[in-house]
């Protein structure tokens, strides 16, 4: 096994750990500060959303300089000490490629935008306004309003999949792809552990680009529909594994939304180009797409349970599967999946043993492993994500009333993954001695880190527990997985089996006691969980492991 496959990965949101300057915001030194906290979670590789120089319209995801650190993160001498302090403690650094698009501000875009046939007048997507002067088609940006803004100095539209300040490259163009590799190959000369990659799917654009059937009362489609995996984008992704990944030992996960299982032989493992893709079934049950976002769909244990069924048949040969529940775009399983009234601390343990024991590489979100809840800002101005007010704008277009939108903002905005790191009950939560970029959840004074710590029943001490059975006991690495109880409707049930030992895994995603046969544990010992054990019969959202030898 690769040394990815059998560690923890840890999702650092820096701009939210830990801030040492008093700014405001977080920063590399603060990383360093915290390198021993991320090795009591026995975490092996932090992915770093970006922390390239960037205008942070969409926190990093904007890049200006994808070869300098964003000031206020600090330096690259900064960056280079956080790569050996974590390296002293057998930790890697994984950094966020986002190639689909730059900031407006990249030089690049600069110069493209500056005429018809400058140099690189063909880096980005330039199109003519169509005859009436309105926008080249009615593609709707995933962030809302229109995928096109019109340029003044070049008079032309150029395409955002994203926000108007993220405009996006042109990968038909070899020397864009070039520049990209470069950028990877000096993250890669850096001693980089691996690579999340951005928004990937959306790299190739159709030949043509043309108008689509409208989904929304906007008359427009969502750009995601028009262009999610087209046809070749394969060959510039094995462009990319040639020119930086092959030959390293690092590893690659791409976010690729809409790879169906069917073809996700040709995009992991041996044959594919990414070692794993995070695919989102499972975290999008409420979606059916981007213009529904306010109008959530009702789903099922049952249907949680198919998805993560088919994410483990579909990367039993395939690759390997990136387990996750939280990450910088989506809201707090606490609440995402369990009803307001849920004994939380046994939800978020119960997430946790989920997060652990399927196979596959954690990543565990920040916060995630303190119970993390969602925040509910009273008006949408005290928001800062970006994709909420759009989003906010798009639910009031679509007919809700503003208290509507904001609630479908508190369930989903992607501020809740957001806000500042809790690390005490002082001020700021010892997050910042200055006024926090976020303001701090308001549950600080009893989740955080140092009380945690010293409460042996609290969930940060049960991650730290269960990374220490998932190095202790090898199905929870090399174990396939097998279901059982696939008909249950509120157990998810699962061994995961090697030659010598196996674990079993019971997890009541229900609020209500319910039973199982009891003969499924006979000659198993119990190793852990969220609760006393006790043999046929599993309380509200309990979780429990046994082990056979
Ligand atoms: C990805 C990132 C998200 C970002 C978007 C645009 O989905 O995870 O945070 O806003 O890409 O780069």
């Amino acid at each position: 096994m690769k040394w990815w496959q059998k560690t923890v990965v840890y999702e650092l949101y820096p701009k939210s750990f830990q801030d040492t300057t008093g700014s405001g915001t977080g920063d590399i030194k603060g990383m360093i500060k915290r390198l021993g906290y991320l090795k009591s979670l026995g975490v092996g590789a932090i992915w770093l959303t970006p922390v390239c120089k960037s205008p942070m319209v969409d926190n990093g995801y904007d890049i200006e300089d994808y070869c300098a650190i964003d000031p206020s993160y600090g330096t690259m001498e900064d960056m280079d000490l956080l790569f050996a302090e974590a390296k002293k403690r057998n930790i890697r650094i994984v950094i966020d490629l986002v190639f689909n698009h730059t900031s407006d501000q990249n030089p690049w875009f600069l110069e493209s935008k500056q005429s018809k046939d400058n140099p690189k007048a063909d880096w980005y997507i330039w199109r003519d306004a169509k005859e009436d002067g309105s926008e080249p088609t009615n593609w709707r940006g995933i962030f809302g309003g229109s995928a096109w803004t019109w340029c003044e100095e070049r008079q032309q539209y150029y395409l955002h999949t994203f926000a108007y300040q993220q405009p996006d490259l042109n990968w038909a163009n070899p020397d864009v792809r070039k520049a990209l590799y470069d950028a990877a190959n000096f993250w890669v000369n850096k001693g980089a552990g691996g690579f999340r990659v951005d928004a990937i799917p959306y790299i190739k654009k159709p030949e043509v680009l043309k108008d689509g059937e409208p989904d929304g009362k906007d008359g427009m489609v969502s750009v995601h529909d028009m262009t999610v995996n087209t046809k070749g984008i394969l060959d510039y992704l094995h462009e990319f594994k040639e020119n930086v990944t092959e030959g390293h030992d690092i590893f690659t996960v791409g976010e690729a939304n809409g790879v169906k299982a069917s073809e996700l032989h040709e995009w992991v493992g041996e044959n594919g180009v990414f070692d794993m893709i995070f695919e989102f079934s499972h975290v999008n049950l409420e979606f059916k797409g981007i213009e529904t976002w306010c109008k959530p769909d009702p789903w099922t244990i049952q249907d949680l349970k198919k998805a993560l069924r088919n994410s483990q048949e579909a990367t039993r040969d395939n690759g390997w599967y990136p387990v996750f529940f939280e990450n910088h775009d989506k809201p707090r399983c606490t609440d995402h999946y369990f009803p307001e009234d849920a004994d939380k601390g046994q939800c978020a343990k119960l997430m946790g043993t989920l997060l652990y024991t399927l196979r596959g590489t954690p990543f565990l979100y920040q916060g995630q492993e303190l119970g993390y809840r969602n925040v509910k800002y009273d008006s949408i101005q005290k928001y800062n994500d970006i994709s909420s007010y759009g989003q906010y704008d798009l639910a009031l277009s679509e007919g809700l009333s503003e208290e509507e939108a904001l609630k479908a903002v508190h369930r989903f905005s992607r501020d809740s993954a957001r806000t500042p790191m809790q690390w005490n009950d002082q001020e700021n939560a010892g997050f910042s001695t200055g006024i926090p970029w976020l303001p701090v959840h308001d549950d600080y004074k009893t989740m955080n880190v140092e009380a945690e710590e010293k409460d042996p029943s609290s969930v940060l001490v049960y991650y730290q527990q269960l990374a220490k059975l998932r190095a202790d006991y090898a199905p929870f690495t090399k174990g396939d997985f097998e279901e059982i109880l696939e008909e249950d409707e509120n157990i998810f049930a699962y061994r995961r089996n090697t030659k010598d030992q196996s674990i079993f895994v019971l997890l009541n995603f229900s609020g209500k006691e319910v039973s199982y046969d009891c003969s499924l544990t006979e000659n198993m010992q119990y190793i852990f969980g969220n609760d006393q054990p006790k043999t046929g019969v599993l309380k509200p959202y309990q979780a429990c492991i046994y082990v056979k030898n």
